[in-house]
């Protein structure tokens, strides 16, 4: 086993406060014996202090002076989305591994150029595509591979919620409504749902779409439905919003030519073969304990990175496809879909 690592938390918010921080804590000391970490904001910062014991000397304003005077083993960077490309370059420029919350960047290129640094740095770029390793999710994933529902063909996920995720106070609670976030509930929530639907159907080859404001007043999209032709022929349905006004119902299916397999609210997931009904137990989790075991096992070189960037980069192109094909009307080709000057 190798040595307890120093880890840096860039951006300590929402997210960080009620999800990661738990999940280090149960990863242990033995993994990650120091923090150090960087938030503009007085209140965040203090608030990841206190629950991992990190001194005020350790703690930065501006994560560029953490990078000079800290040399960390790895940092996890979780701030707004429109600051994840200028940071995950600098920290690889840096020679520091990078874990980076989704989305990886809020345009294609952008993701591109994440990639492009990464390689020619040496240093390892993750994105934390959680959903793909809550238990629920794993599970599926094992099933379709067991053969348990036959040959896949659909893969249909819905939500329409009535919010979005409000950020923490103090920095800007509805960043996520703006433009300079780089688009609303796709890139946001419907991201996971696309990195999902190309983890259990495969590479997409076009996409169709209607993305709109339909019932909020703010600047990006409140609802996205998205239908998705996969390379061997599948179908995705993915429909996701901020827009609605009652308690939507939660889908997240996918269809075999025997069957279908259903991720439920309660956590399990339940199998269903013509009458015959299967139901398997699983922690309705989030996915993140799984995440950063996968990435610490990465960089100890004894396993794979948990989502590398060109996953995340076919996640964007998939979703700047689609805002595109919303845009045009059209049907947009995915694998020769290039952003032009974003
Ligand atoms: N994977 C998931 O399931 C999941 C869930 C929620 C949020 N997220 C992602 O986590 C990220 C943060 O979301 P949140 O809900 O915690 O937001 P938040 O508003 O609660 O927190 C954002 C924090 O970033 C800080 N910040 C702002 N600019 C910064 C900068 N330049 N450098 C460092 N820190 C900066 C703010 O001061 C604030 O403390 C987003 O990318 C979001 O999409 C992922």
């Amino acid at each position: 086993m190798s040595k307890p690592r120093k880890g840096a938390m860039i951006g300590c918010g929402r997210v960080v406060q009620d999800h990661h921080v738990p999940a280090w804590m149960q990863l242990g000391r033995s993994v990650v014996d120091r923090w150090t970490v960087a938030d503009p904001l007085l209140q965040s910062r203090a608030a990841v202090q206190v629950q991992l014991g990190v001194p005020n000397e350790m703690a930065y304003i501006d994560y560029r002076a953490l990078l000079l005077r800290e040399q960390p083993d790895f940092v996890v960077i979780s701030s707004p989305h429109q600051f994840h490309e200028t940071t995950v370059i600098d920290c690889l420029n840096a020679g520091v591994p990078v874990l980076v919350e989704k989305p990886v960047a809020t345009t294609l290129a952008g993701a591109e150029r994440m990639v492009a640094v990464s390689r020619e740095a040496g240093v390892h770029l993750a994105v934390l595509h959680n959903y793909r390793w809550m238990e629920q999710a794993r599970l599926v994933r094992r099933l379709l591979d067991e053969g348990a529902v036959g040959e896949p063909f659909l893969f249909r996920s819905e939500r329409i919620g009535m919010y979005w995720s409000q950020g923490i106070e103090g920095y800007d609670p509805a960043w996520r409504t703006k433009e300079s976030a780089g688009g609303g509930c796709l890139l946001d929530n419907g991201y996971h749902k696309v990195y999902l639907a190309l983890n259990y159907l495969g590479p997409v080859a076009s996409v169709q779409a209607r993305i709109g404001t339909f019932n909020r007043e703010i600047e990006v999209d409140d609802t996205a439905l998205l239908l998705l032709t996969h390379v061997n022929g599948a179908t995705s349905s993915i429909q996701v919003a901020w827009s609605g006004s009652g308690q939507s119902v939660n889908v997240s299916e996918v269809c075999g030519r025997k069957g279908s397999i259903s991720q439920e609210d309660d956590g399990s997931v339940k199998v269903s073969c013509c009458e015959e009904v299967i139901r398997h137990t699983s922690r309705a989790d989030a996915g993140f304990l799984e995440t950063f075991r996968r990435f610490i096992d990465m960089l100890d070189g004894r396993g794979e990175s948990p989502a590398t960037a060109e996953e995340a980069v076919e996640t964007m192109r998939v979703i700047r496809a689609a805002y595109h094909s919303a845009r045009t009307g059209t049907v947009v080709d995915v694998p020769g879909y290039r952003e032009q000057g974003a």
